[in-house]
């Protein structure tokens, strides 16, 4: 197969829904190793490779975020069985000797530019948590995406150790049907897109 089939593509976008309530059914960390490896694979400028993930799999770890949450996103947050926070690290550039061996003078490009570093790291590394959803989605599992919460919080409770920063949260289980919304309509081709 050179493509994906009708059932792999309703799996990734088609029929796959944002989820709002979430079953029982525990995703275990082997999953969540096995949705890294895919997702790792995804592009970034220069492999960058900024974001970082915090999996959030106990209910003491999912209580600590409780604080930084909206209220419409607490018990949805609460009830999923993993939360991932999809961070960046704004040290990233640190690490291109490693990630990108054949232009050692990457690292060069970042030190000296703080707006290229800035807009590179949230690209980049948005595209990975977008990339996390689909192998999440490619492994059998929902997503249900959030940046309804207080990302300093969250920087402040879960990543002042390491310096990260946080985008967004994407909770990951077994979706309850029960909780989608209707689907909302998405923009037609020639609403949105040019040809030239
Ligand atoms: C980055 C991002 C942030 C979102 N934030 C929230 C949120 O804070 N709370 C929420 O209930 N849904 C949130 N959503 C879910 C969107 O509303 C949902 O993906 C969109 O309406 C499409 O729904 P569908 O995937 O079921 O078609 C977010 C989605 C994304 C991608």
């Amino acid at each position: 197969m050179t493509t994906l089939d009708a059932t792999a593509l309703d799996l990734l976008f088609r029929e796959a829904r944002s989820q709002n309530k979430w079953t029982d059914e525990p995703v275990s960390d082997d999953t969540l190793r096995e949705i890294f490896d895919i997702l790792k694979m995804g592009p970034t400028s220069a492999n960058s490779s900024p974001a970082r993930f915090v999996f959030l799999r106990t209910k003491e770890a999912k209580e600590r975020l409780a604080p930084a949450l909206s209220s419409g996103n607490t018990e949805k947050t609460m009830t999923a069985p993993v939360v991932a926070i999809v961070a960046h690290d704004p040290l990233f550039y640190e690490h291109l000797p490693r990630l990108f061996p054949h232009n050692l003078d990457a690292k060069s490009w970042f030190t000296s530019n703080p707006e290229l570093t800035e807009v590179t790291m949230f690209r980049n590394a948005t595209l990975q948590g977008a990339y996390l959803m689909i192998a999440a989605r490619a492994v059998g599992l929902d997503v249900g995406p959030m940046s309804g919460f207080d990302n300093a919080k969250v920087d402040e409770i879960f990543l002042a150790d390491r310096g990260w920063k946080s985008n967004f949260l994407v909770g990951l289980g077994k979706g309850d049907p029960a909780g989608i919304f209707p689907r909302s309509p998405r923009f037609d081709f020639y609403d949105v897109c040019q040809l030239l």
